[in-house]
């Protein structure tokens, strides 16, 4: 039998419903706050996640979905193309492409679809997975810079995991500086690490070298102690650094949206400068972040574009929904009728009915006219159906329906034109 590859999974009903129900109230906040959606392509060319995710990074280094395309034509070149691992990168190119900074004004501009990262499968962790995400950028004329900025997002975040009900959250704040303040933290951590690293895991023997602020990503358990003593990025943050820092707090503070500060906490990917940040749930087991994000005021520079600061996150759906489960929730789409054919010939008056009444907006389903009342009743009952409407040949001759409301049993004779407004009801 042939099934889905490792890594990926299949979505089914009821699951979708919640799926849909998330996407749909996220739609609805991105709208209360002024976002827009983006659409990139799911592959891109392999050299923008390199140049800006990083290629020390484990998404870059290890893994992405790489291939090398051939030129079909004389007119194509071969290029190195990757699935999309994150979509970030795809939102900042495109930004430059279109010239969207010409507008002068910020961009605010969200996006929900699937990426792909070659990691190890666990609950909570997928080689296809979702993201919903948002980016704010523009030019530092038009406030992306501000503290505000990275505030508002923030309280965003808190509004929409409030709002579909999902308790239990924390917010992790971290501010990693500028680029001058990472050097200067890379060096502290080097010189620190020198000692120490040859009693740690071999990647962190790498990342000494290469990377050191990537050994706060290790997850080892016996390097953890060795860890917990190194430098904290607070000590190395320039004034402008700090201030913008206490700045978010502040505003934070001020409208009530709690965090607790994570020094450790430098996010995987080599773009961010300044705040950083993470939700996380315990419902979710290891993979605890539900969503991370953060500043990156330096990447439209480094991929060719103008200066052009910028924030945003991605929420994992797949452990959204995850944590939304663990906490109980569960939404199963029902239909309003469930239209019952009963006896040889009623099928053709069962369709006209569901065609009106779903052209009336209400939703409808039917069975079939060889099944038994009991039987129909049975599939009324699992589709969630409120109302169970007969339709044998006396209703059809009378033009008057059986309507029973499922709930309370209660059962009522309704002239066919009435039947749309009573099942509204
Ligand atoms: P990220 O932390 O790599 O950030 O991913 C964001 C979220 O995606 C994670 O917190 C997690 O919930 C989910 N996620 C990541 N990998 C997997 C996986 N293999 N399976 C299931 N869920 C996963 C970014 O991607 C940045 N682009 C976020 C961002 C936007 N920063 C600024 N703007």
């Amino acid at each position: 039998m042939l099934k889905a590859v490792r890594g990926t999974r299949d979505l089914l009903p009821p699951d979708t419903d919640l799926w849909n129900r998330v996407e749909s109230k996220v739609r609805d906040i991105f709208a209360r706050y002024n976002y827009h959606e983006i659409r990139t392509p799911v592959f891109e060319d392999t050299s923008l996640f390199s140049r800006s995710v990083g290629e020390e990074t484990d998404i870059v280094s290890k893994e992405m979905f790489t291939w090398d395309d051939r030129a079909r034509a004389q007119s194509e070149k071969a290029q190195s193309l990757t699935l999309r691992p994150e979509n970030t990168a795809g939102v900042v190119r495109a930004y430059i492409e279109h010239g969207l900074y010409k507008t002068g004004t910020l961009q605010k501009l969200y996006y929900i679809g699937p990426q792909f990262r070659r990691e190890r499968p666990q609950k909570g962790r997928y080689r296809q997975f979702y993201q919903i995400g948002a980016e704010i950028i523009g030019p530092p004329s038009a406030g992306s810079e501000s503290p505000a900025r990275d505030a508002e997002l923030l309280e965003m975040l808190a509004t929409l995991l409030d709002e579909l009900g999902l308790g239990g959250w924390q917010l992790q704040l971290n501010s990693v500086g500028c680029a001058d303040d990472r050097a200067r933290y890379n060096q502290a951590l080097r010189e620190a690490l020198k000692p120490v690293v040859h009693q740690m895991c071999v990647d962190c023997q790498r990342r000494a070298e290469t990377n050191p602020l990537r050994v706060l990503d290790c997850k080892v358990p016996e390097d953890q102690p060795i860890i917990e003593k190194l430098p904290k990025i607070s000590a190395y943050l320039d004034e402008p650094c700090r201030e913008h820092f206490a700045a978010v707090r502040g505003m934070l503070d001020a409208i009530g949206v709690p965090y607790t500060i994570n020094e450790r906490m430098v996010r995987g990917l080599d773009y961010y400068t300044r705040t950083t940040f993470e939700f996380t749930h315990g419902g979710l087991g290891a993979q605890s972040a539900v969503l991370g994000g953060g500043r990156y005021d330096g990447l439209s520079e480094s991929l060719d574009g103008p200066k052009a600061p910028g924030i945003g996150f991605a929420i994992g759906e797949d452990r959204l929904i995850l944590a939304l489960q663990s906490e109980g929730s569960q939404s199963h789409e029902t239909v309003q009728a469930y239209i019952a054919p009963l006896g040889a010939g009623m099928n053709v008056h069962a369709l006209k009915l569901a065609h009106e009444l779903r052209r009336a907006g209400v939703s409808a389903d039917f069975g079939d006219e060889n099944f038994r009342l009991k039987k129909s009743f049975e599939l009324a009952e699992k589709a969630g159906a409120k109302y169970i409407v007969i339709v044998g040949e006396n209703e059809v001759a009378a033009d008057t329906f059986a309507l029973k409301n499922l709930g309370n049993g209660e059962q009522v004779q309704v002239p066919r034109a009435q039947l749309v407004e009573h099942l509204r009801r």
